[in-house]
This record gives C-alpha cells, sequence and structure tokens, in this order.
C-alpha cells in the first residue's frame, strides 16, 4: 500500500513530457509555392517611399541614384519576388502623368488619403519601375479607377509597354527610358468596396469589364489582370466577378485584403505594438489564423466556377495593423514590429502554402516604416524588423514544391472554449532539392518538441532560430541586433529528427 501511495505521488509530479510527430511524405510532392507569395507593397503614405526608400540624388544619406543604400542591401538579401506600388487607397487618387518628366517641373500634389502631406512626385512611373530592377523584383502596379479613367489607364501601359514609335512611348523615351518596360501585374482599383469607391460587387464587375476591354498591351508583355476583391470575412465579391467577367475579358486574379488587429475589431483600439499582455498575444495569433477560413471559403468559390483554375486569388494586403504612437501622425500608421509579428508572419506563410494551388501572390504591408514593416528608418539610421528576418529565413520556400504531412500531438494552448494549436507547420522540397520545414510555437510560455520522421532516414537538421524571453521584444535604432536569428542544428538519431522549439518562436531548418 505504501509503495502504491509513492507510486501515485511520483505519476503526479513527473511532468508529462509532451512531444509533436511529423511524417513527411516526400514521395507525393504537391504545387509549387509561388514565389509570389513572398510580394511587397509600398504605398505613398507616410515615410514608406519618401525616406524610407528615396531620399533623393542629392541626400547625405547614401544612396544609390536616389534609392537608400542600406534598404537597397538589405531588400536585395531578401530576394524580394514582386512589388506592389503605387496603393493601396492611395492609387485611386494617383495620376501617372504627375510623376514623370523632370523633377522640378512635376506637380506637388495633396495627399488627402494618407495625412495631407505634399507629394512633390519625386518618385513616379521611372523610379519605382528603376527600384524594382535594382531589387530584382517583379512589378505589380495598381491603376487608378476611383478618379482616372479606362483612357488614363491604358495610356500609362502604352508608356510602360509599348516598343513604337507613339507619342507616349516616344515621350518614355525622351524620359530617360528607351526599352519598354515589363509589366507583370496590373491591378484595376483597389479596396472597391471602401475607399476605391464604396461600389457594389456589381457595379465594380461592369468598370472592371469596360476598363480590362481597353488595356491592350503587346501580345510578349501581357500583365496579369487584377481585380480588387474582397476582405476579411466577405465571399460575395469573389463569387459576383468568378461569375460575371465573363469569357471575353481578361481577369487573371482575385486581390482580398485582411489585416490582424489583435482587437479584432475597427471600432474600438486595435492594440498597441508593444508593451501587450499574454492574452493579447493570443488574442493576436487567433485572428492572424482567421485568415485561413478566409481563403478556404473564397477558395472553394473559384473552384465552382473557375474549374480551369484560371483565377489567381491573391492576398494582396495583409500583416499587423496596431494602435499608431502617439506623437506621430495617425494618417503615416507607422508602428514598432515585435516578435509578435514574426510568429504572425509564420503562421501566415504557413497557411499561404497550404493553398498554394490558388494562392499565387501575397503582399505584406508595406515593406519600409508603414504597418508591418521589414524595414524601420529614422533619417541616416535603418533597422530590420522581425519580420523582414522570418521573410529572409523563408526565401528557400520560394518556388519550392510543398510536401504533405501529418501531425500528431500538437496539443492546443489558450482558455478552453478559445483554443489553438501550438505548432503552425510547413514543409516543402526547396529547388535546391534540399527538403524544408518551418515551424513556429504560437505558444508564449512553453516550449515544444517536433519529432520529424519520414521515408527517408533524417541525419541532421540545420537552419535559423528566431526567438527572445520577452514577447514584445523588438530591434531599435540603438540596439538593432535584439531579435536575430542564430543559427540551430541538431543530429538524428534512428532515422529521425528531433527540433526542441522554443517557446514563441520561428524555426526553419533543412533536413538531410
Ligand atoms: O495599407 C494601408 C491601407 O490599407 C491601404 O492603402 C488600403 O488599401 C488598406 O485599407
Amino acid at each position: 500500500m505504501k509503495a502504491l501511495g509513492c507510486l501515485w505521488l511520483a505519476l503526479m509530479v513527473t511532468p508529462v513530457v509532451a512531444e509533436t510527430r511529423m511524417t513527411i511524405d516526400v514521395a507525393h510532392p504537391g504545387p509549387v509555392i509561388n514565389r509570389h507569395i513572398y510580394g511587397q507593397f509600398m504605398e505613398h503614405l507616410g515615410r514608406g517611399i519618401y525616406e524610407g526608400v528615396w531620399v533623393g540624388k542629392q541626400s547625405a544619406i547614401a544612396n544609390v541614384d536616389g534609392y537608400r543604400s542600406d534598404v537597397v542591401k538589405a531588400l536585395q538579401e531578401l530576394h524580394v519576388p514582386v512589388l506592389r506600388w503605387p496603393g493601396g487607397c492611395f492609387a485611386d487618387e494617383y495620376h501617372w502623368q504627375d510623376g514623370i518628366g523632370p523633377p522640378a517641373q512635376r506637380k506637388k500634389t495633396v495627399n488627402t488619403t494618407w495625412g495631407g502631406v505634399i507629394d512633390d512626385n519625386a518618385f513616379g512611373t521611372h523610379e519605382f519601375m528603376a527600384f524594382a530592377e535594382l531589387i530584382g523584383a517583379d512589378v505589380y502596379i495598381n491603376g487608378n479607377l476611383g478618379t482616372g479613367s479606362a483612357a488614363e489607364m491604358a495610356q500609362w501601359l502604352e508608356y510602360l509597354t509599348s516598343n513604337s514609335q507613339s507619342t507616349l512611348a516616344n515621350l518614355r523615351r525622351q524620359n530617360g527610358r528607351d526599352q519598354p518596360w515589363k509589366v507583370q501585374y496590373f491591378a484595376i482599383g483597389n479596396e472597391a468596396w471602401g475607399c476605391g469607391g464604396n461600389m457594389t460587387p456589381a457595379y465594380y464587375t461592369d468598370l472592371y469589364k469596360h476598363y480590362a476591354s481597353f488595356l491592350k498591351t503587346p501580345a510578349d508583355n501581357q500583365p496579369e489582370l487584377i481585380a480588387s476583391g474582397g476582405h476579411t470575412a466577405l465571399t460575395e465579391w469573389t463569387d459576383y466577378l468568378v461569375q460575371h467577367v465573363g469569357k471575353d475579358v481578361r481577369l487573371n486574379g482575385i486581390g482580398h485584403h485582411y489585416y490582424t488587429l489583435p482587437s479584432g475589431s475597427w471600432d474600438t483600439n486595435k492594440g498597441p505594438a508593444l508593451g501587450f499582455d499574454e492574452t493579447a498575444w493570443l488574442a493576436t495569433l487567433k485572428q492572424t489564423r482567421r485568415i485561413e477560413g478566409f481563403i478556404r471559403d473564397n477558395v472553394a468559390i473559384l473552384d465552382r466556377y473557375d474549374k480551369t483554375q484560371k483565377v489567381g486569388f491573391y492576398v494582396d494586403e495583409w500583416g499587423t495593423w496596431y494602435d499608431t504612437a502617439t506623437g506621430d501622425n495617425p494618417g503615416f500608421l507607422f508602428q514598432q514590429n515585435s516578435l509578435r509579428d514574426a510568429v504572425v508572419t509564420a503562421v501566415n506563410f504557413n497557411i499561404f502554402h497550404a493553398y498554394a494551388e490558388r494562392m499565387r501572390m501575397a503582399n505584406i504591408a508595406q515593406m519600409a516604416n508603414v504597418l508591418q514593416a521589414m524595414i524601420l528608418t529614422d533619417k541616416d539610421k535603418m533597422l530590420l524588423t522581425p519580420t523582414y528576418h522570418v521573410f529572409r529565413m523563408y526565401v528557400p520556400f520560394q518556388d519550392a514544391t510543398r510536401l504533405p504531412f501529418t501531425l500528431e500531438g500538437n496539443p492546443t494552448i489558450g482558455s478552453s472554449g478559445d483554443t489553438m494549436p501550438k505548432l503552425s507547420v510547413t514543409t516543402a522540397r526547396g529547388k535546391d532539392g534540399k527538403l524544408y520545414v518551418a515551424v513556429a510555437n504560437l505558444d508564449p510560455r512553453n516550449s515544444e518538441t517536433l519529432v520529424i520522421g519520414s521515408s527517408i532516414a533524417l541525419q541532421r537538421a540545420t537552419g535559423q532560430l528566431l526567438t527572445h524571453e520577452k514577447m514584445d521584444a523588438h530591434n531599435t535604432f540603438e540596439r538593432p541586433q535584439t531579435v536575430a536569428p542564430t543559427r540551430f542544428e541538431t543530429v538524428g538519431a534512428n532515422g529521425k529528427v528531433t527540433l526542441q522549439v522554443p517557446a514563441k518562436a520561428v524555426l526553419v531548418v533543412a533536413l538531410e
């Protein structure tokens, strides 16, 4: 009896060694994860372009032809696959002719959407296209449907792509660009349900068809045409567009938007970027995970009406949106970026991979100094955010082939009735032939053991780990390396590798 009592006590105090088991099916590869899922977005908004990217050739800040040298280098290392510009809401008030020709003669316009500041249009079509070339990105231009015309939109594309002797093509040459540019993506309007004109899906779809009919470019330079779609849980835009655009009008993608707000509400405070508690950490991750349902529902509609998979589902704005820091122009949408944003990023990537058949592009909002940024600047100072580091860690997933896997274990976290899985995982065969696994641990307190097996014997895992003891750990201009990836390596046993994934962490490894 006494012995039994001791055994019972031992069972009570011995911690249960929990582990999650992942089995990768290397024999049945899935679709290619389009590298454009790792796209960026830059808008004429706050210090996103002016200061964040463009300082001008005469600036005391080190620059390459007007672009900040530090930012160009950082972005080149990120392998930015595609870059969206000039908005956002700004796109529907942008007149491209204001941003060409000798800079001193360009119009000065009021940015009525973002902060009411004057835009001297120093950054226009030539500056954007040259910047994309410099960082090696494809371009995604968002046309002005709200306050432009079909003629203005068609003429912009002619200016960009025509190799003829037309007046517009020669104007481009006169402005310094001889050869036409390649335009990979072009959108007709932005957020037509809101800032883009407060339209109904039916009215917008008619306008889309009208405008798209006149966007004629050379046969070898036809951008994919993107319609402005819904946001958050809305599906009616996808539904209406895919059923009514018709076969005579090109529609290559529908752009959906979803922002992660810790409070989940636009009508109350969204929540601070820093100094939050565990409840806010969990709420933010719960909000970000909602995107999976929005993608699933919209993709189901596309699958129903577009059997040949012509139309892609593009999440062309996503990321966290917090309360603006006090003191800053609220129209500038500047926010700090912490370890929480890093975990949000990984969770979204893992979801995007799961829908790679239809999800062919995503663009985080935004590249520098705005919302969930990769880069923050303060005059000549620059830092890389935790979000930047996750984008960099995931580079091997660009154009990799997704692999199926099963997961056993994976405990839930959160309070009862409001839980979510602790780990978010993805795996793919990289273009280099290596097997990659990425895992985010959403638990702010506890680590998790992940045992990975496959039909091939695994001997080691090497990669990079991003974590910190504080949930809101972030980089500052004084301490830019507070949150930075560290090398991770572990040796396998019996054909399996075991990863100890710390609490609140993102880990990306190559398996051999
Ligand atoms: O990214 C900031 C803004 O968010 C964009 O301009 C708009 O499209 C969205 O509402």
